[in-house]
């Protein structure tokens, strides 16, 4: 195999240089362009978060005003691609409609081809950003049959998407400013993972010279499935089906262990984090709160808490450093929020739209960029003569 290495799953080989997030998976440090993740949390908002991702720098009161200004008035969609989700099924999961609507889009904009023209980079920078939550929220509304609403700029992009996905044309929609705040919460600590599955691929079909949206599309793609973005549906339904069968944590937990029809915890375990997720820690502060908004608790958070405590407890996860990851907790906030279990992951997209972006600009710019173009350790049969078929 000459000089091949063979690493599966890249757990060694790193793709890429990067001066977007930092991580140290022993020490449970995450950082965007080196600001803490804490810190963001509690000081910044999504919007800022954005600018730094994209941008390297936190913006200044006059560069964040633009920003949003500008994102707000690209928050429409064109007539003819609200025609474009009238093609999917009525139960369609989202994911699939949201990154089909994505390569879609990119048609409506046929001058983004070009991936080193930085004017459009930047245009189709801004088009995602401000048209991915009218895209998901439109992907909510026709699953369940209610009327798209348009969106308003007077508006935040949170809090538009919130009133499109919760609003009727009808009636004025009330923002709760709790929801709006924990919203945001979560999609900052979404926002950026360096080189994640999504993101891995977001780089690599980008590395080929696809445009924004192709590359963004196929990362939606990439995080619909359950051991990523889709972790946090795959808990919830966890959740309830431990509930359904009587609330029996240690029957559950006993499953996982005896590797029962592959059955994992979900919403534990990390491939870089081994002691602990910073992000999780911060969600787990504020799930309280959200879940038991206004005194209505929700049994499921009992059987989360009872779980955790358990496996956290049990030294088949302790050997193999397992911990609750971001997901463990955000299904339940997303939940009580009021988003339907299919819309969990959707919200995971919004999140990380920053980082993908991010990420593939910084790629883009990069004069080491190759195509991305991995290699293989061959295991099939040397030569062998062909058979004709009556002889097979
Ligand atoms: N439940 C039970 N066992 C597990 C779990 C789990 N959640 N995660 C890992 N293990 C076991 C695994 O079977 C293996 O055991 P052994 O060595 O005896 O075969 C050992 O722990 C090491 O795991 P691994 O599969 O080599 O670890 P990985 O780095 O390849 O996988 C992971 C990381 C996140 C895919 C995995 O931990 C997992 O499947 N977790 C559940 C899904 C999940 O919550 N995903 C969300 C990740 S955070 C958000 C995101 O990035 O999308």
């Amino acid at each position: 195999t000459g000089n091949v290495t063979l690493d599966i799953g890249f757990v060694n080989t790193a793709s890429c240089t990067s001066a977007i997030t930092y991580i140290d998976g022993d020490a449970g440090i995450l950082r965007y362009r080196g600001y803490p993740i804490e810190q963001l949390a509690e000081k910044s908002s999504f919007l800022e978060v954005t600018y730094l991702l994209i941008h390297g720098e936190l913006p200044t009161a006059e560069q964040l005003a633009a920003f949003d200004s500008r994102l707000r008035r690209h928050t429409l969609l064109h007539e003819d691609l609200k025609e474009f989700f009238g093609g999917f099924p009525r139960d369609a999961h989202p994911m699939p409609v949201l990154s089909s609507a994505v390569s879609a889009l990119g048609t409506f904009y046929q001058d983004s081809l070009d991936p080193f023209d930085e004017e459009q980079v930047d245009l189709s920078t801004i088009r995602l950003l401000a048209k991915l939550p009218t895209i998901a929220a439109y992907a909510y509304k026709k699953s369940i049959g209610q009327p798209f609403l348009y969106p308003d700029n007077s508006l935040s992009v949170t809090e538009n998407f919130l009133r499109m996905t919760f609003g009727f044309p009808a009636e004025p929609y009330d923002l709760d400013p709790d929801l709006v705040k924990a919203l945001d919460l979560l999609l900052i600590l979404h926002a950026d993972h360096e080189q994640n599955c999504s993101t891995s691929t977001v780089r690599l079909v980008g590395s080929s010279q696809a445009n924004l949206f192709a590359s963004v599309s196929a990362g939606i793609n990439a995080l619909f499935g359950p051991l990523h973005g889709g972790a946090n549906q795959a808990v919830l339904e966890m959740l309830s089906d431990i509930e359904a069968d009587g609330g029996d944590v240690d029957a559950f937990v006993n499953k996982v262990k005896n590797r029962e029809a592959g059955v994992k915890l979900m919403g534990f375990g990390h491939r870089v984090y081994k002691n602990y997720d910073p992000r999780a820690a911060i969600i787990k502060k504020t799930a309280d709160t959200i879940i038991n908004k206004d005194g209505v608790s929700d049994p499921l958070l009992d059987i989360a808490l009872t779980l955790e405590q358990r496996a956290l407890e049990d030294d088949y996860f302790v050997s193999r450093r397992l911990y609750p990851n971001v997901d463990f907790y955000t299904g339940l906030i997303y939940k009580a929020m009021g988003f339907p279990t299919k819309m969990f992951t959707v919200l995971f997209a919004l999140g990380r739209l920053p980082g993908w972006i991010a990420q593939w600009r910084e790629m883009i710019e990069d004069p080491q960029t190759k195509i991305g173009r991995p290699r293989q350790v061959y295991t099939g049969y040397t030569e062998r003569d062909y058979v004709p078929v009556d002889a097979r």
